[in-house]
């Protein structure tokens, strides 16, 4: 049997996805017990030149896409629509679905779960420290621990912009200049650091912890660009680091979220995590504190979080639910 994947999407992430299914056909069929064949890409723009097989569809139009009838779609769209649209119908039409789009996700999440139930598989490890698997790492090996905390770097491009001010002495624009020029930060910047990427990765880990999301409008969100050269040399002073927290935890019952800088002890999980990395540091009843870190960012390692998001789901579903 041939499984049929769209991608939908084919920028940075949606081409690191379809290079991944190249580079690694074989290991991918060893895992699934099926080939793999891409079968559309859906882009924004068709004019632009894209380097795929001729056998590929290249289309500006959904319905094309699900008219391939693939079984599974990766999205890697930017914003919460058309991604959750697509998706919605894509579920209804019973494609599996994996998904790096924290924007949509965050806000529409529980309701692509819900509707997906347990028919349908839903990937969307890379949404949130992409290929740092903190996703998995809560839904298949803590299942009988319980978080009560969570203090995390969510945002690569906050982090190193972070640690060059405080250990280079660089000044905010210099070193965000610097991370643009290294494809670290997007030419459009706000989302990273007036801190909105980690507010919507943190809501995606509430609401699989908790399994509900704090009122949005009550969670204090604040980026990097009230940190001063004085405030990160007094936290050096006295051995601290000034990083950029996303942070909840439940309280009597409430959830209580924060994403802020803070200076962090030397004692604290988090504080030797330097450069681009994103970091987890999560207390579970059971396992105690665990911290977790990797790149959170990135072509590869994004599409690597929604590969392995794909074997995952044909590991647990039957592949073929398409009821056309
Ligand atoms: N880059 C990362 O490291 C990273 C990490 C984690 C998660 N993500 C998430 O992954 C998603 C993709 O990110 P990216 O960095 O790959 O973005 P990107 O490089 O800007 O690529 C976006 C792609 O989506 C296509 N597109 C945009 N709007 C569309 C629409 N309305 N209909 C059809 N196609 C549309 C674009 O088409 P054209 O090519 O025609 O312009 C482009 O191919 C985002 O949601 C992002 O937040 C990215």
């Amino acid at each position: 049997m041939t499984i049929k994947v769209a991608i939908l999407g084919f920028g940075t992430v949606g081409q690191g996805v379809y290079q991944i299914l190249q580079n690694k056909q074989k290991q991918l069929t060893q895992l699934t017990g099926e080939s793999v064949q891409l079968c559309g890409v859906l882009v924004q723009n068709k004019a632009k030149e894209r380097i795929l097989p001729d056998s590929v569809l290249i289309t500006d139009q959904f319905d094309a896409i699900l008219a391939q009838e693939p079984d599974v779609i990766f999205e890697a769209i930017v914003g919460e629509q058309p991604s959750f649209s697509y998706l919605t119908k894509a579920i209804d039409k019973r494609i599996h679905v994996i998904t790096a789009n924290k924007v949509m996700f965050a806000k529409h999440g529980t309701h692509l779960l819900d509707k997906a139930a347990n028919h349908v598989g839903i990937g969307y490890e890379a949404t949130t420290a992409s290929g740092t698997p903190i996703i998995s790492m809560i839904t298949k090996l803590l299942q009988v621990n319980s978080v009560t905390k969570i203090e995390a770097i969510l945002n690569g491009t906050s982090n190193f912009i972070l640690s060059s001010m405080q250990n280079e002495g660089k000044s905010l624009n210099t070193a965000l200049t610097e991370a643009q020029a290294q494809g670290f930060a997007e030419a459009d910047p706000t989302n990273d650091i007036e801190g909105y990427d980690a507010f919507y990765k943190l809501m995606i880990l509430s609401q699989l912890i908790y399994k509900r999301q704090p009122n949005w409008a009550d969670v204090p969100c604040e980026g990097i660009t009230n940190v001063t050269t004085e405030d990160l040399t007094s936290a050096k002073t006295s051995g601290q680091k000034i990083r950029h927290i996303a942070a909840i935890e439940e309280k009597n019952g409430e959830l209580y979220a924060s994403i802020k800088p803070q200076a962090l002890p030397p004692t604290h999980g988090l504080h030797s995590v330097d450069g681009v990395d994103n970091a987890i540091h999560l207390i579970s009843d059971l396992a105690g504190p665990l911290t977790l870190r990797g790149p959170g960012a990135g072509k590869l390692s994004t599409a690597s979080a929604m590969v392995e998001d794909f074997v995952h789901i044909l590991q647990s579903y039957p592949v073929k639910l398409l009821q056309y």
